[in-house]
């Protein structure tokens, strides 16, 4: 299917993507069709193995070489200087392209197989919620895609961790790898990138990875918050005794933020899913993975922005 330029969706240890042949600019302009996505914003390459990287992208950079050797397969995209060969579609025109290798076995099998990298975004909606279950895609995207390959739910559960070493290194959009891990391969400290007007990476769009349902941040644990008016639902980090909610997801039975990351867009969904008309969230500490946890938080909670 996708050597005959059709659309197929796959799951990543991340999130679920929605997969092209990155050399089929046909292909690849169906993605942005089927995902109602802004032209500006340039795709991830996937590719089976490290070995493939001179495919796409130019790899003489000692820095990508020993994060690629350290990382992947794993969820961390590099933006990096583009071969010309690549579809100007695939990087939105940019000289750079981002590429990972992701770690779901069927993820790689399926590029393998292929014989082509896949051009591949969140196979969600511009602008809603990952999609973390093959389910999850079918509602979505469903008549629109050629195939849902369920590979189960995602593990990790958010997106990759996007860093730039197109310049100073910068981290793009926080992810399912934590910047201290970059930090202490790299030897030097990260920024994060601001939200800018034009993004680099839609993931920097203010408001993002967004609910229906208006949510808002609370400013402490989530015992001492007071549900209010109407319907509302609450996402609890940890086992809570809070009332006078609705609904109530827990994304940390065990305690573990691995856990919390891995469930975090399903219970999202869940409560969008219940027609409440206000959830609240429980902040988590913004170390590790708890970085783009609160990340994807606050670009769910910004409105209008
Ligand atoms: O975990 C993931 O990264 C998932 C799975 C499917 O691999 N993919 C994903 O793709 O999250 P998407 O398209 O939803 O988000 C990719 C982000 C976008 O914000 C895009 O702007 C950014 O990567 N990006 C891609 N190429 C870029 C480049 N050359 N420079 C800057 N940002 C880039
Ligand atoms: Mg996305």
């Amino acid at each position: 299917m996708l050597q005959r330029g059709g659309l197929v969706a796959f799951p990543t240890e991340t999130v679920y993507g929605l997969g092209a042949d990155a050399f089929n600019p046909r292909a690849v302009a169906r993605i942005f069709e089927v995902k109602a996505r802004p032209s500006f914003d340039p795709l991830i390459v996937h590719l089976a193995e490290a070995a493939s990287l001179d495919w796409v992208a130019v790899s003489d950079d000692p820095r990508a070489v020993e994060l690629a050797a350290r990382f992947w397969p794993g969820p961390l995209t590099l933006v990096l200087k583009r071969r010309p060969e690549l579809p100007d579609i695939v990087t939105s025109g940019l000289d750079t392209v981002g590429v990972r290798v992701p770690a779901h076995p069927a993820a790689r099998a399926l590029i393998a197989a292929a014989g082509t990298p896949l051009a591949a975004p969140s196979a969600n909606p511009f602008g809603y919620v990952s999609p973390t279950t093959a389910a999850h895609v079918a509602e979505l995207l469903g008549a629109t895609v050629d195939l849902v390959l369920d590979g189960g739910p995602c593990q990790v559960g958010l997106e990759s961790t996007i860093l730039s070493l197109a310049g100073d290194p910068v981290i793009l959009r926080p992810g399912g790898l934590p910047r201290e891990a970059l930090e202490e391969a790299l030897g030097v400290p990260l920024p994060v990138a601001a939200a800018a007007e034009r993004p680099l990476a839609p993931g920097q769009l203010e408001r993002h990875y967004a609910t229906r349902t208006p949510l808002v941040i609370l400013a402490g644990r989530a015992e001492r918050a007071t549900a209010g008016e109407g319907r509302v639902g609450l996402l609890a980090q940890l086992p809570t005794h809070a009332e006078g909610f609705t609904a109530i997801e827990v994304l940390a039975p065990d305690g573990a933020i691995e856990t919390a990351a891995a469930r975090l867009f399903a219970a999202l969904r869940r409560l969008d899913g219940l027609g409440l008309d206000r959830i609240l969230a429980e902040p988590c500490p913004e170390t590790g993975l708890g970085h783009a946890i609160m990340d994807r938080l606050r670009r769910a909670a910004a409105r209008d922005a």
